[in-house]
This record gives C-alpha cells, sequence and structure tokens, in this order.
C-alpha cells in the first residue's frame, strides 16, 4: 500500500527510490523476460522491473544463470523495457560481462543501455565490484548493486547458502557499504539473515531490496515465474505463491487437447460459417 506521504510518481526514476525510502514507503519489484508480463507488472503498479540474469533458469532452460549472454539478456531488456510505461527497468549484467574490469564493465553497461532503452544496469558482488560500479555510474549509468547470494558466484559460494550469518555479517556491511560509496543507487541483499538485513538498511542512505532477506529491506523483489508459481511449488523458502500458474496452465492445456480430440472445439463459435 503507497502511504499518504509516500512520492506517486507517473515514471519511477532511480531517485525515486530513495524518496521511498525515505517516506517509508516499501516499494515492490519482481522480474520480467518478456512484453506482456512487463505490461501486467507495469499496469500493477510494480515500481521495478527487473531483467534477471534468471532468464537463463526460466526462459532458456539453463541450469544456471552462468551461461546467458549480454546478447540475449538484451533480447529480453528490449521487449520488457518497450511495455513499461512507468516502472524503472533495470537490466542484469550477465556473468563474463564485466568480472574482467572497468573498461569491460564499462562497454557492456553502455551496450545494454543502448541496445534496450533501460534505465539501469545491476551487476553482482560488493568490494570486488567496487571499481567497476564506479567506471558505470561515472558515465551517467545508474548502477543497482547486489550483495549476500550472488547467484554468479554460486560454484565459489559452495552452493545456495544464506551469506551474512554470525562472524560474516560485519562483510555483508563493508560489502553494502563499499557499493554505495561507489555510486550505486540501490541494493539487492540476497538470502541473508533479518537482522544484518535491517543494520544495512538502517545504515544505508541508498535504498535496499530483499530477497530472502527478511521484512526490513526497503524494497522487495521476487522471480515472476516463483512469485506465480509457474515453477510449481518447488520454489525456495523465501518465495510466496500468490498465484498457482502451473495448475492452471496444465488444466486448460489437457481441457484444450481434449476438445480438440472430441471434436468439442471450435464450435461454430469459434469458427467462420460463410
Ligand atoms: O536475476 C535475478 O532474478 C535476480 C534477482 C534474484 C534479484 O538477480
Amino acid at each position: 500500500m503507497t502511504t499518504n506521504s509516500a512520492p506517486n510518481p507517473k515514471l519511477v526514476r532511480t531517485a525515486h527510490l530513495k524518496e521511498f525510502k525515505d517516506a517509508g514507503h516499501k516499494f515492490a519489484c519482481l522480474t520480467s523476460y518478456d512484453h506482456l508480463t512487463a505490461g501486467i507488472f507495469d499496469e500493477a503498479g510494480i515500481e521495478v522491473i527487473l531483467v534477471g540474469d534468471s532468464a537463463a533458469n526460466n526462459s532458456l532452460g539453463y541450469t544456471s544463470t552462468l551461461p546467458i549472454t549480454v546478447d540475449e539478456l538484451v533480447i529480453f531488456g528490449r521487449a520488457v523495457a518497450s511495455a513499461a510505461k512507468r516502472a524503472l527497468v533495470v537490466v542484469d549484467m550477465p556473468f563474463g560481462s564485466y568480472e574482467t574490469g572497468p573498461a569491460d564493465a564499462l562497454k557492456n553497461a553502455i551496450h545494454i543501455m543502448k541496445a534496450t532503452g533501460a534505465a539501469a544496469v545491476k551487476l553482482e558482488g560488493g568490494q570486488r565490484s567496487v571499481p567497476q560500479i564506479r567506471a558505470i555510474v561515472e558515465a551517467g549509468i545508474p548502477v543497482m548493486a547486489h550483495i549476500g547470494f550472488t547467484p554468479q558466484s554460486v560454484n565459489g559460494l559452495g552452493g545456495f547458502k544464506v551469506q551474512g550469518r554470525g562472524d560474516n555479517a560485519a562483510e555483508l556491511l563493508s560489502d553494502a557499504l563499499a557499493v554505495q560509496e561507489a555510486g550505486a543507487f540501490a541494493v539487492v541483499i540476497e538470502m541473508a539473515p533479518t537482522a544484518i538485513s535491517q543494520k544495512i538498511s538502517e545504515e544505508l542512505q541508498i535504498p535496499t531490496i530483499g530477497i530472502g532477506a527478511g521484512s526490513k529491506t526497503d524494497g522487495q523483489i521476487l522471480v515472476w515465474t516463483d512469485f506465480a508459481g509457474l515453477n510449481g511449488s518447488t520454489v525456495p523458502k523465501f518465495v510466496k505463491l500468490y498465484a498457482n500458474f502451473k495448475d492452471e496452465l496444465l488444466a486448460a492445456a489437457k481441457e484444450y487437447r481434449n476438445e480438440v480430440a472430441s471434436g468439442v472445439f471450435p464450435s461454430k463459435d469459434h469458427s467462420f460459417e460463410n
């Protein structure tokens, strides 16, 4: 729900996320990889639409986010950006497009911005990604950072593990402060305990966006295929199922097949009689 004093911009820009934070308005973000769902989420008032590299698993059938390329993400990015009338559209920088240094990061960020029409890019990593964030921001491109569990580093992190627990909480806070200092306009915190996510959200000037990071971040993000139940009920603990698309689509496809087989479809209503 939008609080009374919360800004309600016609077009959500990066600066509005900070205004939402300051006004105590918790904003909602979803991923999208196509024109139709992006248009629906935009109409629903979702403030940020992320063209996540999770398109790798959810649209392309890859087993992780590592294989997806800049060229593949650009196609998804263009489809989403052209559908959003109000939401801030952010495109992920895929694995391999920024780790080799600030110059490569900037070149790829410029390409993504030119080719998609998005308003910002997102990249993973805290202190290690500071030079890349700085280079991209200095060129006038807004950067959303991503810390905690960073899926592109799943192999280095030893699997899908909650980050920032116990003694590692200080490291997570240092990552958050580093990306803010480098110029990021917001930071995603993935799979971290509520207490450290709250502390980061209180210490940072820029907004925090949680996924599996509890209720105290300034905004929340979910992968759309998870929240809508398109992946069935095999979703991480932090996902709430807001719909059950898999069951609905399955039922619809079965009914259609049966009606075609039995001759019920198409009826006269769905035919040109002359
Ligand atoms: O690619 C993605 O979907 C993401 C979200 C999990 C934040 O990065």
